[in-house]
């Protein structure tokens, strides 16, 4: 197997370096790893830490707090995390520690988090302003609050409190929008698992098995191919439940005769992928069926088409809408013109989600979508999922019989290149011809 991609130490440093570059000089920066998940009473669940924190530090654990004040003398990266401690060690696993902490993971100053409150309100102090994400976790804020209260309460001492709150994200997550050539590797890297991972799904598939052992295959795939987590919980919709856009039971029995709609995709290195198929469990594709996926295809294609510099965001979307629209019209299943259809979004019963999102860390990528009211333009680094569908409920009024409990999506991740794009996801077979040949296989 090829050998695994990895950030490096300085890559991190690279990223923390044009973050402090961008903060007003008399500010810092607060980031928080995140708390670990607590369920089943006391049990500790599996925790990844915050993707902004991850990004500018590459640091594993939770709790750990990234702190960036630029211009201080003494270094402009301070480190909180856990303290090496051989009794917790044995039971809960090895820690990084403070020390280790400055030598292999470049903190100018590491700290056990145990005298966080003792520190913290020291580098706050005589910062006017304090970049923080206000409002994602209710629990950190108010320990940031104590902190910047702390200083209030000593004013008459000649303590000087900052006086502005902001939001980190509007720098940060402008930078986490652009991908490097290193994220890509991930990027590639965890979309190649993926589409394996599809492959073994539909070449699992049979009429008789259930879509949970389906979900099986894929997470099998993830964890030998070194991808721990899913990026999200996989969808495994067979029949009607392909019509439930964010189906998770997973636990249907599949049909000859039905579609199956997966959804899944894996993290690698805190990379998201994201790819969505739709077959058939016999393997062939009746004739009802082939006619709604070809329409969904087309529209992926015409949506791909429009993935290039230049283009702005809703472009592919558009495009999307206006081949599926006209797909539908074609079977009889939308009335009236093309331009109607469009103006009165009267396909929304059919598809009623948007065609793509940001894709990173997070499979549902930060980054704005609209710049000064308008939508913002592709440029080169931007990784967006492609993913239109067609989803006919059962039950849907004036619908022929053999359309009800149809439900289709094809989604691949997609980076805006230099003169066009990359399709990361490519090795997931989704023609007609592929899917047979592959499920025949
Ligand atoms: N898997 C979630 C999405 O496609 O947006
Ligand atoms: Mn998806
Ligand atoms: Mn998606």
């Amino acid at each position: 197997m090829a050998s695994r991609p990895r950030l490096k130490q300085a890559d991190f440093a690279r990223r923390r370096a044009r973050l402090l570059a961008q903060m007003e000089p008399n500010s810092i920066a607060i980031v928080h790893a995140g708390f670990p998940p607590v369920r089943n009473r006391d049990v500790e669940h599996l925790h990844r830490p915050d993707s902004d924190f991850l990004y500018l530090t590459g640091f594993p654990e939770a709790h750990a707090i990234a702190v960036l004040l630029p211009g201080r003398p003494q270094g402009q990266y301070v480190l909180f995390c856990a303290e090496k401690d051989p009794e917790k060690e044995i039971w809960n696993g090895l820690r990084v520690g403070p020390e280790q902490a400055c030598a292999e993971y470049g903190a100018d100053d590491a700290f056990p988090l145990s005298d966080i409150d003792d520190i913290m309100p020291g580098l706050i102090e005589g910062r006017s302003r304090v970049y923080h994400a206000l409002g994602k976790d209710a629990k950190f804020d108010r320990r940031v609050l104590d902190w910047v209260n702390l200083i209030r309460a000593r004013v008459r001492n000649g303590s000087q409190p900052p006086g502005e709150f902001v939001s980190l994200e509007h720098l940060l997550h402008e930078m986490r929008l652009f991908k490097d050539s290193g994220e890509i590797r991930l990027m590639r890297h965890a979309a190649q698992i993926s589409a394996r991972a599809h492959v073994n799904a539909m070449q699992a598939c049979a009429p008789g098995g259930n879509e949970y052992e389906l979900e099986a295959e894929l997470l099998y795939e993830f964890g030998r191919s070194g991808a721990r987590f899913p990026a999200y919980p996989p969808i495994v919709g067979s029949g009607a439940n392909g019509c439930i856009l964010h189906y998770t039971e997973n636990c249907a029995r599949l049909k000859r005769g039905d579609l199956v709609l997966i959804d899944a995709g894996c993290e690698f290195d805190c990379y998201a992928s994201d790819i969505t198929r739709t077959f058939p469990v016999s393997g062939r594709f009746s004739r009802t069926q082939r006619a709604l996926y070809e329409i969904v295809l087309e529209a992926q294609a015409a949506a791909i088409e429009q993935v290039r510099p230049g283009r702005h965001w809703n472009e592919p979307h558009e495009a999307a809408v206006a081949v599926l629209a006209d797909g539908l019209r074609a079977l009889g299943l939308l009335k009236g013109s093309l331009n109607r259809i469009l103006r009165d979004e009267s396909y929304r019963p059919f598809y009623m989600h948007r065609t793509g999102h940001w894709l990173g860390m997070d499979v549902h990528d930060v980054g704005e979508y609209k710049l000064g009211g308008e939508w913002r333009e592709l440029e080169p680094g931007m990784v967006l999922t492609v993913e239109p569908g067609l989803y006919v409920a059962p039950g849907q009024k004036g619908v022929a019989s053999r359309y009800q409990g149809i439900g289709i999506r094809i989604e691949d991740d997609v980076l805006v290149t230099a003169d066009g794009c990359d399709v990361l996801s490519r090795d997931a077979p989704k023609t007609v011809a592929d899917v047979h040949a592959v499920m025949a296989a």
